[in-house]
């Protein structure tokens, strides 16, 4: 294997089934950050707690997910993928973290805010930690570079804060600034056309689902409000199918269906029919293999078993080091 450039960490919370909004903002690039770096990433249970109500749907979530990564194109024999509270290391590093990370900044971050909003009724200790345990998760893997999209920005600028307190208070350098990387991803609306995708808000295209079953999903998206009849022309340029045709299709097609919605020689239902056609195209590899590993129950499980001891190599070395610095007895 040629050498890679450098440690690249990410996480994401255990949601189940993937859909197209979790493919074209996180999957998609992990899978091509493989070709230059080497690859943690990491299914953060923990940090599932802060919102979960009950932790039921977890095992399935966290399996499903892991399925759709690696079948997306995640290669575990080259990248570590594991379940976040499989290397408990991670929340004795968030602890020693807590101790240098300034408490009005935590409860200023916009993120914080939000969550307050959601859940008022449950604003826990962790909900306030949650980016004191990120910031353990990417320091801990000693990861140089974090993708992540534009709502986690403010969290990895705190890690670097984070980061820079410890080195300093405790006159070291083993805890690495990581640089965030921000990869152009598509705005994701829900089938809805105005939200974002998501699986709560059910307006969800999922990845994997069967070929049928995506047409009619699709068959329900919004299209442009305007266009009110078959012989109206649509604006292509405030329709969310057409945003995705621009993904997923081929560029003929693309001017093709541009050209023809203005005048209306092509309707919404031809137009969403060919999107899902192109679409189950491009997912047709995936769920093939998806078919294929999820037939032997224990590869998920191995998968996951053998990553969290990779894992759990760089993380003992790294709080090795941190209890040093400290001077922890
Ligand atoms: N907070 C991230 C999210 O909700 C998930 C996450 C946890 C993460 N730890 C991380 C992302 C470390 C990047 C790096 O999307």
């Amino acid at each position: 294997m040629a050498k890679k450039k450098g440690r690249v960490f990410s996480g994401a919370r255990p949601t189940g089934r993937q859909h197209l909004g979790n493919y074209l903002g996180a999957i998609k690039n992990y899978v091509a950050l493989q070709d230059e770096y080497e690859c943690v990433y990491s299914i953060v249970d923990l940090h599932a707690l802060t919102t979960m109500e009950t932790t039921l749907n977890l095992p399935d979530n966290t399996r499903e997910m892991a399925l759709d990564w690696l079948a997306a194109g995640i290669r575990p024999d080259e990248s570590i993928v594991f379940i976040q509270s499989h290397v408990p290391e991670v929340t004795e590093l968030h602890t020693i973290l807590s101790m240098v990370t300034p408490l009005g900044k935590l409860t200023e971050l916009p993120t914080f805010k939000d969550k307050v909003r959601q859940q008022p009724k449950n604003v826990n200790y962790g909900l306030v930690g949650y980016p004191v345990l990120m910031a353990a998760d990417i320091t801990l893997y000693k990861a140089e570079i974090v993708p992540v999209g534009i709502d986690q920005a403010p969290h990895i600028e705190f890690t670097r804060e984070i980061v820079r307190s410890f080195n300093a208070r405790y006159k070291t350098n083993v805890l690495i600034e990581p640089q965030m990387k921000r990869t152009k991803v598509p705005k994701v609306l829900g089938t809805d056309g105005k939200q974002k995708m998501s699986k709560s808000l059910n307006n969800h295209i999922e990845m994997m689902a069967a070929p049928e079953e995506t047409l009619e999903r699709i068959m329900t998206m919004v299209t442009d409000p305007q266009r009110k009849r078959r012989s109206d022309p649509g604006d292509p340029d405030v329709c969310n199918v057409f945003s995705m045709h621009k993904i997923f299709s081929p560029v003929e097609e693309v001017a093709m269906i541009n050209a023809e919605c203005r005048r209306a020689t092509i309707g919404c239902v031809d137009c969403k029919k060919r999107f899902a056609k192109n679409l189950n195209t491009h997912l047709a590899p995936f769920r093939e293999r998806r078919d294929e590993i999820a037939r032997d129950p224990e590869y998920v499980q191995d998968v996951l078993s053998d990553g969290a001891k990779r894992a759990h190599k760089i993380a003992a070395s790294t709080i090795a080091e941190v209890k040093e610095a400290i001077g922890l007895p």
